[in-house]
């Protein structure tokens, strides 16, 4: 295949697709000056260093050094390969990519896949995903148990095809021949979780006779399955997929996909406990919900609460096994710095038999009604409680962890206070069994040292700073240039990306190529996503400019004029030492004239 093709490509996804928008999608991102910071989606952490600059479309985080351009950002993300990358962001952007031969089952990837790494092999799961989950919609129209289920539980045609809610049907092996007919290798449908050999045996399918729930990552592909036993007594109720190269159980949040507009739209997110919750609350229109999927409230889920919203609510059921899962929560995601709230529902409702009763008014209202995490485990916890003082103290004793696990001073200032009012106790003693209390061993978070992530991160040296500023804008290089040679600049690597720069002005009038220009290099890419997402202050960017230019100027000629003195002091042979003072006056001179500072 000719390589051009791709570039063309690549250059007309690259000018549709909005880099924010994309990056978006997984990171809650806010505007900070001429970049977007947010919390990095490639490693764990409580303040953004995370920035994405949308003029020059890169990205770049300060915490973890990975950075790049779109099509970086999606192979990383989504663990895929260029290829794939590239497919993805031009169906979106509505590029079409020139046929070239679809992969056979079992295939040799296209050459420009780079063989099958782990990239290719998602990709492969993500297909075998894709062609399950139709197998299964399809399944519904052909088994009457399953529209009567549907039906049963008040789901919508229109919501079981936005979901692309599925049947498995009974027998052993409905999916299996589908995707063999397809196929589809048997060791990759077992990779995927969707069937199972037991040792020597036949295999078989892992789905049978439920329906199913396509569980989807944030981009909205298939992942993984849930299937729910038709009959009252199934075994278990809910079966999810066995994990894969694609799927983590604690990872996902049923619906999360569809949510993003919701949550922005409202500021927060709901998240309940099932399926059926999520769904029925979509089809009543709430839709800033999500919900944790065959697993109870993890730290993963917590963490990806964070990335999409600033303030969750919790729904739980009200009985006993609902209100301690409420508890666990509220401890988990106390570490986050997150606004979270609590709704305990009445009697035996779960949300999908509350909104089906008394309608999604009455939801919202109970909504507005929920109780801040700290009030809904004092409560909780005091109510427990046979308010004798040993009964209290343990309530103390109880919560001071999760005092301990917040980070905001203010906030577990505040909840010391509450919980010595509602303990009945003074605020000292409270206060007191808050230092005394050391976390056991066995892993609680200790409160972080509080960064203050408004600050700009600023550059370190001087040169790049410079070149930050030439990025930031591309219509100073005319004047730099004329003052600044690359030779000037110390450091190689920013020696060479400002020639690569004024190649690339010189080419296209602008820095749009320049991570193009870097070529395959890929520390050098990220260098320069680096200094296109550092703030500068662009106010005054021009004075600063100039100001840095004459700080290299000068250090380049101090450096030049201590060179040649100790030339000189080696120097004896009257000639030489002659041409030598001539060129110590000369940096002199420009010494002088470097300060182009009024
Ligand atoms: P529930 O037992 O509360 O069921 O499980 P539900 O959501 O109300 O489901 P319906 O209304 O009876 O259909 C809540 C969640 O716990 C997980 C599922 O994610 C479910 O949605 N779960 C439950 C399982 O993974 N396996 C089970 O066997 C049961
Ligand atoms: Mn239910």
């Amino acid at each position: 295949m000719n390589p051009k093709y791709n570039d063309d490509a690549k250059e007309r996804v690259r000018q549709r697709v909005d880099i924010a928008a994309v990056v978006g999608r997984y990171v809650n991102l806010k505007q900070r000056g001429r970049v977007m910071v947010g919390l990095c989606p490639f490693h764990k952490e409580k303040s953004p260093s995370f920035q994405v600059n949308p003029d020059m479309g890169v990205y770049y985080c300060f915490g973890c050094g990975k950075g790049g351009d779109l099509f970086s950002f999606v192979e990383e993300m989504e663990g895929v390969g260029f290829r794939e990358a590239l497919e993805m962001l031009a169906d979106e952007a509505g590029v079409e990519l020139p046929r070239y031969e679809r992969r056979e089952w079992p295939g040799e990837p296209p050459p420009e896949a780079g063989g099958r790494g782990a990239g290719a092999v998602k990709a492969d799961l993500l297909d075998i995903h894709k062609l399950a989950a139709e197998f299964y919609y399809k399944s519904v129209k052909s088994n009457p148990q399953a529209v009567n289920y549907f039906k049963s539980r008040g789901l919508s045609a229109e919501t079981v095809k936005e979901f692309g809610l599925g049947y498995a049907p009974e027998g052993w092996d409905g999916l299996l021949n589908y995707l063999l007919g397809k196929k589809i290798p048997l060791q990759k449908i077992i990779e995927c979780g969707l069937a199972v050999s037991k040792e020597g045996g036949q295999p078989y399918d892992r789905f049978r006779n439920r329906v199913i729930f396509p569980l989807c990552d944030l981009s909205g592909r298939v992942i993984a399955f849930a299937g729910r036993g038709l009959s009252a007594d199934a075994q278990p109720k809910y079966l999810n997929s066995s994990e894969s190269a694609l799927y983590k159980k604690s990872n996902v949040l049923y619906g999360l996909h569809k949510a993003r507009d919701g949550i922005r739209e409202l500021g927060y997110v709901i998240i309940v406990e099932g399926y059926m919750d999520y769904l029925t609350l979509y089809q009543a229109g709430i839709r800033n919900a999500a919900a944790a999927s065959g697993t109870a409230f993890t730290e993963e889920h917590a963490h990806l609460i964070k990335r999409v919203a600033g303030k969750a609510t919790l729904v739980f059921d009200g009985d006993r096994a609902g209100l301690s899962a409420a508890q666990r929560a509220a401890f988990i995601l106390a570490p986050l710095d997150l606004q979270v709230s609590i709704l305990a529902l009445p009697g035996d409702d779960d949300p999908d038999s509350f909104v089906k009763r008394e309608g999604s008014d009455a939801f919202r209202s109970l909504l507005d009604k929920a109780r801040p995490a700290a009030d809904f485990l004092i409560d909780k916890l005091i109510s427990e409680s046979d308010g004798s003082p040993y009964g209290r103290s343990k309530v103390i004793d109880e919560l001071i962890p999760y005092a301990y696990a917040l980070n905001d001073d203010v906030v577990r200032g505040n909840f010391l206070d509450r919980l010595a009012q509602r303990a009945r106790v003074d605020r000292r003693i409270v206060v007191n069994k808050f230092n005394n209390y050391r976390p056991s061993s066995s892993g609680e978070a200790q409160p972080a040292v509080p960064v203050n992530s408004d600050k700009p991160i600023v550059v370190g040296t001087l040169e790049e700073g410079f070149l930050s500023a030439l990025i930031a804008a591309p219509k100073l290089i005319a004047t730099a240039r004329q003052f600044i040679s690359p030779e000037i600049l110390t450091d190689p690597v920013a020696e060479n990306i400002y020639s690569i720069m004024l190649g690339a002005y010189d080419r296209d009038g602008g820095l749009e190529g320049l991570l193009d220009a870097c070529g395959g290099d890929e520390p050098l890419k990220r260098f320069v996503s680096k200094l296109s997402v550092t703030s500068v202050p662009l106010e005054h960017l021009e004075d600063e400019l100039v100001q840095k230019i004459s700080i290299l100027r000068q250090k380049y000629f101090k450096a030049r004029i201590a060179d040649v003195r100790a030339e000189l002091s080696v120097c004896s042979a009257a000639e030489e030492r002659e041409r030598l003072l001539e060129r110590l006056r000369d940096y002199g001179e420009q010494l002088k004239e470097s300060d182009l500072r009024e």
